[in-house]
């Protein structure tokens, strides 16, 4: 046995702890640009908390509130050029995947030259970023756990991310109580989202005993939070604690084993037409497991069937199909805005942006399974 398992990302985990900020980000810098969406992070006031607490051990702060979904690469460089311009020596983000995923390339652009389409297609490599303290507000994208920052480039759609681990986080603060104000919609998408970071990573050809350990506690974790959560008006905080744990687990495996055939296929469509990452995921996971379950995974597609109330490795994806209708998210790519026009490009996207994805599905996939799988998910 070979493996190679490397993530040095510091996680404070717990409920509270985000009032810890200041103190956790003192060692890193003198002033933070702190990147959040348009209102939320100020709607809830954490912003105002994060920014107290920053002060109180004397940290400036600047605040760059221009990320919203699917965030731009263009974004990224603007948020950098602030962070220049207001001489930030340290990186905050307040937010969902795709706020944490701009402060990462933000980070990233602020200290190495030229076009960030470079890094992100490896054209160019730098192990050079700002420091980053990531505090996520939803329990999906795990990107507090990895070094990967995902962004489209409004000029060709391609939306694909940028890999380094100059950009795990120094710190990752964790905190449950942060999540608990999620729309119930945007629960049941993140939450999605974050078990198929455990599927896909444990099914993936480059799983390691590492990766296989954590992401079948991850699926446990969230198989069995999500749905109580998503039922319930108050979840306990326990069932908090465990989805939470579940998706940053779900983001720190996927920096070693990689994702698979189901986000290699979202990323084009939601480039296309700026769909949520979870309802995508939704729309074409099932019919993806079809066209994957019984290859080389088939013992693990048979796990997480089980994991999911089916019995074998063939009732993977209807278990998917039951577990998304409890979540409201039994959707069709159709449904989402896209058309059978633009399955040409998606696919022809894929083999472009996700080849090592493509690499990683425990299954033969060329250009036509996946204009296939397009079509039955449409
Ligand atoms: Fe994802």
């Amino acid at each position: 046995m070979i493996f190679n398992y490397y993530l040095p990302v510091n996680i404070v985990f717990g409920r509270g702890k985000v009032s810890e900020v200041g103190r956790l980000t003192k060692p890193y810098g003198r002033k933070a640009l702190i990147v959040t969406g348009k209102s939320s992070a100020l709607k809830s006031g954490l912003y105002d908390k994060v920014s107290l607490s920053l002060k109180k051990e004397g940290i400036e702060s600047v605040l760059f509130n221009k990320v919203s979904r699917n965030p731009l690469t263009t974004t990224a460089m603007e948020g950098a050029a602030a962070a220049k311009e207001n001489g930030c020596d340290v990186v905050v983000a307040i937010g969902g995947g795709s706020i944490m995923d701009c402060a990462k390339a933000i980070a990233f652009i602020a200290e190495n030259e030229g076009d960030i389409n470079d890094y992100i297609f490896n054209r160019r490599v730098s192990d050079k970023a700002l420091p980053l303290i990531l505090i996520p507000t939803t329990c999906g994208t795990g990107s507090e756990g990895n070094g990967f920052a995902v962004l489209t480039n409004p000029e060709n759609g391609d939306k694909k991310s940028l890999r380094c681990s100059a950009i795990v986080a120094k710190v990752s603060i964790v905190d449950p109580e942060c999540m608990m104000t999620m729309p119930k919609n945007v629960l049941a998408s993140v939450g999605f989202d974050a078990l198929c970071h455990c599927m896909e990573a444990y099914t993936s050809n480059i799983a390691q005993p590492f990766t296989d350990a954590l992401s079948t506690y991850g699926i446990a974790l969230i198989t069995d939070s999500l749905c109580k959560l998503y039922e319930k008006e108050n979840g306990e905080a326990e069932l908090w604690e465990k989805l939470t744990v579940g998706s940053t687990i779900g983001g720190m495996v996927i920096n070693t084993a990689g994702v698979t055939l189901a986000h290699g296929m979202e990323h084009p469509a939601s480039g296309l037409k700026n769909i949520v990452h979870g309802q995508g995921l939704a729309a074409l996971t099932p019919t993806v497991i079809e066209a994957t379950y019984d290859g080389k995974a088939k013992e693990k597609f048979e796990f997480i069937s089980q994991k999911l109330g089916g019995k074998k490795a063939s009732d993977c994806a209807d278990a998917v199909r039951r577990l998304l209708e409890k979540l409201d998210l039994d959707l069709t790519l159709s449904d989402l805005g896209i058309q059978k026009e633009d399955i040409l490009w998606m696919s022809e996207n894929c083999m472009k942006v996700s080849a090592s994805n493509l690499a990683n599905t425990p299954a033969e996939i060329g250009i036509d399974d996946i204009v296939k799988i397009y079509e039955k998910s449409l």
